[in-house]
């Protein structure tokens, strides 16, 4: 499967998902890694490693025209599956309609708990002795759609939003090559996403 990468920052889970298709028993390859800026570093990388990239300014563009010219720049691409890697921008409904059910997103919480930003400082607030990292399937609602696989991750108690930040981001980096190998695999089928998806058997 032909996977393209959206990401808006420095790009470490593209570079997991990078590194893990280069595996020869991976099922999916990066086809192009895009993003809404056209500096952020993480294309940096991929274009070190050869992989094709698209570089859009959603702040140029404005919402229509950047996700219009994405979406055509995907499909030429052959890209059939999208994965969002710290990509910062929520995604407009009809965009999404495009692609139903072919959008990954990580997540750095145990969702449904978490949604939106500054995730590790709501755990650390809340208590939470166990955090960690989500992937799911993208819908219009954000951080919302079903859950594919998840990874639990401890809280120290000397942790700050930073260290536990940079501890879920090594178990991001184990989780969703996995889960995106795992999901490429079914080839979208129907009744195993209907059936609310569970755990990936990882
Ligand atoms: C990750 O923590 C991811 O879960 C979140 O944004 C961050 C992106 O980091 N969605 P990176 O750009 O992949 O290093």
């Amino acid at each position: 499967a032909k996977v393209a990468v959206l990401l808006s920052g420095r790009g470490s889970n593209m570079a997991a998902l990078l590194y893990a298709a280069k595996a020869a028993d991976c099922p999916f390859r990066i086809a192009l890694v895009s993003g809404d800026k056209p500096q952020a570093p993480g294309l940096l990388l991929a274009e070190a490693e050869g992989v094709p990239v698209l570089r859009l300014s959603a702040k140029e563009l404005g919402r229509e025209a950047f996700f219009g010219q994405l979406d055509d720049k995907l499909r030429e691409a052959g890209a059939d599956y999208i994965a969002l890697a710290g990509f910062m921008r929520i995604l407009p409904a009809d965009f999404v309609g495009k692609w139903t059910n072919r959008i990954l997103n990580i997540h750095p919480s145990l969702l449904p708990k978490y949604k939106g930003l500054d995730t590790h400082q709501k755990a650390l607030d809340a208590g939470d002795r166990v955090a960690g990292c989500s992937v799911h399937i993208v819908t219009p609602e954000l951080d919302d759609g079903p859950i594919l696989a998840q990874t639990e991750v401890a809280v120290l108690p000397d942790d700050s939003a930073e260290t536990l930040a940079a501890r879920v981001l090594i178990a991001e980096h184990q989780l969703y090559p996995r889960a995106l190998a795992g999901y490429v695999s079914r080839e979208l089928d129907p009744s195993w996403i209907e059936q609310k998806v569970g755990e990936l058997a990882l």
